[in-house]
C-alpha cells in the first residue's frame, strides 16, 4: 500500500458517515467480508432514510406537480424555464463575451467549464439575476435532498463524435451510493445525436431487487477491474437493468431553454454523440454529507465561498498541484465564449 493512504488511515472510520464513495481508498469501505455483512448496504439504507427525511424539510418551496414528477421518475423536465426574452439575453451575452475558463479531456469529448461566480459576471444582467435567484438551486435542494450551496457554471461540450475513443460517461452508472443532484439548463436544442442524457426512469427509488445487486457488487469493488466501480460509481449493463426491473434508459432529447435536474444516484449516462456537437448548458451540481441531519450550515454558504466557488476550486487545484504533486484533470484555458473551439 501506498505511504499515502496509510497517512490517511485514521480518517478511515470517519469515512463510514462521510460521503466518501471509493472501495479502493478506504480498506474499510473495500473489505470483502464487510461488505459481505452489509456494509455498503448500511450506508445505502441509512442515507436515503436522511436524504428522505432533509427532503420533506426542503419540498415546501418546491410546486407539488413538480414533486409528484419526481417521485415517479428522479428527474424533471421543465421545458420554456426562462421567459424568450430573458433566454435570449442570457444567450447573446455567453455568446458575445468570454467568461473564464477551464477545460478536460475525457475520450474523444473535451468539456469546458466557464465560471458564473459573481465577481465574474458583474454587470451582466440577465447572467446576474439567473445566478441570484433560487429557481434552479431550490430544485438541485430538493432532488439532492439536502440544503447548502450548488456549484453552478457554464458548461460546454465540444464531442469528436469519435466511436473509437469512448467517454467513461457514455455507460448508465450511478455517480455515487446516496442522493445527489445534477441540473442542465440548455442553450441550444438537444437532439438524439447530439449526446443528450439518458435516465432510468424509477432508478432513484431503491427496490429490494437493487439493494441486493449494489450488495454483491460492493463485496468485490475495492479490486473490480473497472476503476469507475472501483471509486463508488457503479456501471450497469441493459441485461441487468432488465433483470432489475427498471424500464429502459429514456434519452432526453429537448428544446433550447429546457432546465433537465436529476438524483444521479438514478442510472444516467450521457448518450454517445454520432457527430461533432458543441452544446453549452448552465450546470449544477450539489452533493453533501449524506449522513448529515440538517439541511443548513453549509460550508460554501460562507462569506467568501457563495458565489465564488468556481475560483475557489480553481485555487485548490493549483495548490494541491503546486505542494502535493496532484495534477487535477482541469487545465486553464484563455477566456472563452460558447461557440469557441477547445485549447487542448
Ligand atoms: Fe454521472
Amino acid at each position: 500500500m501506498k505511504a499515502l493512504s496509510w497517512i490517511a488511515a485514521p480518517l478511515w472510520p470517519l469515512q463510514l458517515v462521510s460521503g466518501q464513495k471509493s472501495f479502493r481508498a478506504n480498506p474499510l469501505l473495500g473489505s470483502p467480508g464487510l461488505n459481505r455483512r452489509g456494509l455498503h448496504l448500511a450506508r445505502v439504507r441509512l442515507a436515503e432514510k436522511m436524504a428522505e427525511s432533509r427532503r420533506k424539510r426542503l419540498s415546501a418551496r418546491i410546486d407539488p406537480a413538480l414533486k409528484a414528477r419526481y417521485e415517479a421518475n428522479g428527474y424533471l423536465v421543465i421545458e420554456n424555464f426562462l421567459p424568450p426574452d430573458e433566454f435570449a439575453a442570457l444567450k447573446r451575452d455567453l455568446e458575445e463575451n468570454p467568461l473564464r475558463s477551464w477545460e478536460r479531456r475525457e475520450g474523444s469529448t473535451v468539456t469546458r467549464r466557464g465560471s458564473l461566480d459573481l465577481p465574474d459576471i458583474e454587470g451582466r444582467a440577465a447572467l446576474e439575476r439567473l445566478m441570484t435567484g433560487h429557481r434552479i438551486s431550490d430544485l438541485l435542494r430538493y432532488l439532492a435532498g439536502c440544503g447548502g450551496e450548488p456549484l453552478i457554471h457554464l458548461q460546454t461540450i465540444l464531442a469528436e463524435g469519435d466511436a473509437a475513443r469512448p467517454d467513461p460517461q457514455n455507460t448508465l452508472h450511478m455517480d455515487t451510493f446516496h442522493s445527489t443532484a445534477k441540473s442542465w439548463l440548455y442553450l441550444q436544442d438537444v437532439g438524439e445525436e447530439d449526446g443528450p442524457l439518458r435516465y432510468v426512469p424509477g432508478s432513484h427509488r431503491m427496490t429490494p431487487a437493487r439493494l441486493e445487486w449494489e450488495r454483491e457488487l460492493s463485496i468485490g469493488a475495492a479490486r473490480n477491474p473497472d476503476p469507475e466501480i472501483a471509486a463508488g460509481s457503479f456501471r450497469v449493463s441493459d441485461a441487468m437493468l432488465e433483470k432489475l426491473g427498471y424500464a429502459d434508459a429514456k434519452a432526453l432529447a429537448v428544446p433550447a431553454n429546457t432546465l433537465v435536474v436529476a438524483n444521479t444516484h438514478g442510472f444516467h449516462a450521457r448518450k454517445a454523440s454520432t457527430r461533432p456537437t458543441l452544446r453549452s448548458e448552465v450546470y449544477g451540481s450539489l452533493r453533501r454529507n449524506p449522513f448529515l441531519p440538517v439541511s443548513g450550515m453549509h460550508l460554501h454558504s460562507l462569506p467568501g465561498l457563495k458565489g465564488r466557488l468556481s475560483t475557489r476550486q480553481a485555487q485548490i487545484d493549483e495548490l494541491l498541484a503546486r505542494y502535493l504533486g496532484v495534477k487535477g484533470p482541469w487545465i486553464s484555458v484563455p477566456p472563452k465564449r460558447i461557440g469557441d473551439p477547445a485549447s487542448i
